[in-house]
């Protein structure tokens, strides 16, 4: 396929993770992310005081949404917990069926799958560990750390994003540490 679009070198430093140049940022904060964590008290209690954490934020090197380009860039996902639920990232599914790869850079973390039928998979994510997740499986990361969770990752440019789905039902699993220690358990909001 030909394209107007140019061959580029991306600096990626290793050491802090950052991308020249990317394209386009966002940072996700809890007032933005609220209806996805299971204990809707415990958020509303920390935004209330006035605070309004960044959960997480990507970076991305964005290409044109077409077949045949790559979306490629870098998510960090800070530690801390609503209610014992740990921080996440929203999840979604792809709206075209795309695979999409995850290299663990720093942290700890996990990456929660599942697909429409209902098979529920959960992954450890840490550096030097790289996820694939198949066509067709819905996608959450969450930081079970102390530390940020930092990963790379890469898909197809024309897969699209549905997150409504997630909105409505979340996942069929969350992710919460209780005493210390870090269980998957059944969502009761699914
Ligand atoms: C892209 C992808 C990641 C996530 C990012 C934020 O398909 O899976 O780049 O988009 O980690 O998560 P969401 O998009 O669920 O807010
Ligand atoms: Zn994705």
């Amino acid at each position: 396929m030909t394209s107007n679009f140019k061959p580029e070198i991306v600096k990626f430093d290793l050491k802090t993770y950052v991308m020249q140049p990317f394209k386009m940022g966002r940072q996700v904060k809890l007032g933005d992310l609220k209806e996805y964590f299971n204990d809707l008290e415990a958020a509303a209690q920390i935004l209330s005081k006035g605070k309004n954490p960044i959960v997480y934020e990507y970076y991305q090197y964005t290409t044109p949404e077409i077949e045949g380009h790559l979306t490629f860039g870098v998510t960090t996902i800070y530690p801390g917990n609503v209610g014992k639920e740990y921080y996440m990232t929203r999840g979604h599914y792809h709206k075209k069926d795309a695979a999409e790869i995850y290299l663990g850079l720093s942290g700890k973390g996990s990456l929660l799958m599942q697909t429409k039928e209902g098979e529920v998979t959960y992954l450890d994510l840490k550096p030097s560990s790289i996820g694939y997740v198949p066509p067709g499986w819905g996608h959450r990361t969450i930081n079970t750390g102390i530390e940020k969770l930092v990963f790379y990752f890469v898909y197809p440019s024309d897969s699209g994003h549905d997150y409504e789905l997630v909105k409505e039902k979340g996942f069929a699993k969350i992710v919460i540490e209780e005493n210390g220690v870090t269980k998957v358990i059944d969502n009761p909001r699914f």
